[in-house]
Parts: structure tokens; C-alpha cells; sequence
């Protein structure tokens, strides 16, 4: 079976093509334009993937030699993320399926994320935990079955990948956060600013706290200073920021008995990250690279699934900016 997969939640293109469980093109467009504004602006967002989308849907059948009629199945986000965003993309394939009588499925984004990994991994056995961390969500969840998730935490104000962006947009080192401040943190000292690793109890998240505290000492760093100082406030804050995540994954461990942890989202292409799990005595799995930021490719990768039940969804399916894991 023969999917397309689009993606459109929030400033990244995405789309792919997928052969069975086999992605033959993952063609992803970030909308670099959203660094002069240090974070997404939602109308600029949907107007970049109005004018991508069909483009690069093209493109992916040009460089794949298909037509329209070689596709078998056509998946696309329709929540959560940005209303304006997913419609473009739901609007699309829902255009596309209803002229050519392709079969076509919405797929949760969350669902998407957590299923990434497996596309270049095999499947974890049941039950396995998921830690999602990206610019929108943080969670924990746990995984009995497919698609049988029960979340054992989230976070109460800011998302992992949100804390990164607000960071780096509060010492002026440009968007997406995550990236760059990595960079910069392997040139800094991750002890020389005391940041709390926040711990708001259970397995629930908070960065706000953390994000003030820098903000707090940033501020209080004379001006000229600055500069010099960025690269250890990287570090210092991406020590606290993954660290949280790696205590309460220790703990979820320890409640739910289960050792075998899986991560997605953009925040997982962290290497501080990957690095404290490594030292951890548990199995873990990350999606490679491509897969980690937003994509058509596990778009579409659930979507095989779903069509190989025959889970289809109808032409009143409404993007859902606010969909969540039940
Ligand atoms: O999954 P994603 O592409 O979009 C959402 O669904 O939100 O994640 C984007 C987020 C951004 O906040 C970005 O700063 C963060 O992932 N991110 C990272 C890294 N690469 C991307 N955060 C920390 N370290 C990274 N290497
Ligand atoms: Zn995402």
C-alpha cells in the first residue's frame, strides 16, 4: 500500500511518501521566516503552507515517478496544533481524496510522534513508556496496547521544546530555541548558573519557573557582559531542562515497573538527552533524525496502519487545534 503523508500542524511542510511501513520520501519544509519574530506566527504559518503543499506534493511525485493513481492511501494531521495550519493541510488532502476516491484518514499528531520511533526501530513490546517532548506537548504516557495510551503526566504551564524557543528568544540567539542552544551549550559551563530543575511533584511538568529564573539572571548580568555569558547559560539551563525530564521518567519507571521507554518529538533529538539515557539502566529507543522534528513520513506511517484496518475517516472530519491522547 501506497500513503501520502501531509503535515501542516504548525511551521513545518511536511510531505511523504510511505510504502507499507517504508518511507520512499520524507520532504519537510521549516519555515525559517518565523526566526525574525522569535517564535511561529500562526498567519504567516498557514499562508507558507498554501503556497508548499501542492508544490511540494508535486514534487514528490515527480521525484518519485508515481501519478495520483499509483496512491493508495492519503493521511493527514488533523490536530492538535494551530487551526489555521491543520486546515491547509486537511483541506488539502481532503480535496485531493475526494476527486480522486483515494481512502483518507486523519491522524492525531501525538499519535504520529509517539509512533516515530518505530519507523526506523523495531515496535517496543507492550506495554512501553512514552516520553513526548516537543514544542507544544510534554508528557509521559503509557502505552498498554496499540493506540491504548493511558497519560501518567503532562506539563502544567510551558512545554519542554516552548521553554527552549522562550529561552533562546530571552538571550537573543535566534528560533527554533532547541538547536541553537544546544550548540551553544557545548561551549559553556553547564554549573555556572544554579538553575532549578523544576520537580512540581508526581510525574507532572513546569518550566515557567525555570525560564523566570533565567530571564532573572539574565537581567542581572551587565549588559556588556551578556555575550560572553550566553554559552553558559545554554548549558546551565539545558542541564536543568533534561533533567527534569530524566527524573521523572526514573520515576515512572519505578511506579509502572516498565523499563522500556521510547521518545519522540523535537526536543528527542536532544543529545544531552539521549546521553542521560544512556547512562540509565533502561531500553530506549528515539526516532532517527528526520523523524524528530515535525513530518509528513509519520503521517503517514500511522496512517498505513489505520488504513490497514480500514479506519477511514469521513469528509466532515474537522481539524481539532485542541486534540489530545484519550
Ligand atoms: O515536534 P516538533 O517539531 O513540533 C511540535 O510538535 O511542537 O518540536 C519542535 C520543538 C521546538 O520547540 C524546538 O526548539 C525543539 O522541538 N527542539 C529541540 C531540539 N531540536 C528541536 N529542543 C531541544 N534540543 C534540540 N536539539
Ligand atoms: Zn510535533
Amino acid at each position: 500500500m501506497i500513503v501520502l503523508g501531509f503535515e501542516t500542524s504548525c511551521d513545518e511542510t511536511g510531505v511523504s511518501l510511505l510504502e507499507n511501513e517504508k518511507v520512499l520520501f520524507n520532504n519537510i519544509y521549516s519555515q525559517q521566516i518565523h526566526s525574525h519574530f522569535g517564535g511561529v506566527v500562526p498567519e504567516i504559518a498557514s499562508r507558507e503552507h498554501t503556497e508548499r503543499v501542492l508544490k511540494m506534493t508535486e514534487e514528490i511525485l515527480k521525484e518519485s515517478k508515481l501519478t495520483i493513481n499509483d496512491i493508495d492511501g492519503i493521511a493527514v494531521t488533523y490536530g492538535p496544533g494551530l487551526l489555521c495550519s491543520l486546515l491547509i493541510g486537511l483541506s488539502f488532502a481532503k480535496g485531493l481524496a475526494y476527486s480522486t476516491g483515494i481512502p483518507f484518514v486523519g491522524v492525531n499528531h501525538l499519535e504520529a510522534h509517539i509512533y516515530s520511533p518505530f519507523i526506523t526501530s523495531p515496535e517496543c513490546s507492550y506495554p512501553f513508556l512514552s516520553l513526548l517532548v516537543s514544542g507544544g506537548h510534554t508528557s509521559i504516557v503509557k502505552v498498554d496496547g496499540f493506540r491504548d495510551y493511558k497519560v501518567l503526566g503532562s506539563t502544567l504551564d510551558d512545554a519542554c521544546g516552548e521553554s527552549f524557543d522562550k529561552v533562546s528568544k530571552l538571550i537573543g540567539i535566534g528560533y527554533p530555541g532547541g538547536p541553537v542552544i544546544q550548540n551553544f551549550a557545548r561551549k559553556g559551563k553547564d554549573d555556572a548558573f544554579n538553575f532549578p530543575v523544576p520537580d512540581p511533584g508526581a510525574l507532572n511538568f513546569s518550566y515557567s519557573g525555570l525560564k523566570t529564573s533565567v530571564l532573572y539572571t539574565y537581567r542581572d548580568i551587565p549588559y556588556a557582559e551578556r555575550i560572553y555569558k550566553i554559552p553558559d547559560i545554554a548549558a546551565s539551563f539545558q542541564k536543568a531542562a533534561i533533567e527534569t525530564l530524566i527524573i521523572k521518567l526514573k520515576r515512572a519507571v519505578n511506579m509502572t515497573g516498565i523499563d522500556r521507554i521510547s521518545i519522540s518529538g523535537g526536543v528527542s533529538a536532544n543529545k544531552l538527552l539521549r546521553k542521560r539515557l544512556e547512562e540509565l539502566d533502561v531500553d530506549w529507543i528515539a526516532p532517527s533524525a528526520e523523524f524528530t522534528v515535525d513530518n509528513g513520513a509519520m503521517v503517514a506511517f500511522l496512517g498505513y496502519k489505520l488504513l490497514k484496518e480500514d479506519i477511514r475517516s469521513d469528509f466532515d472530519l474537522k481539524a481539532n487545534p485542541r486534540l489530545f491522547l484519550n
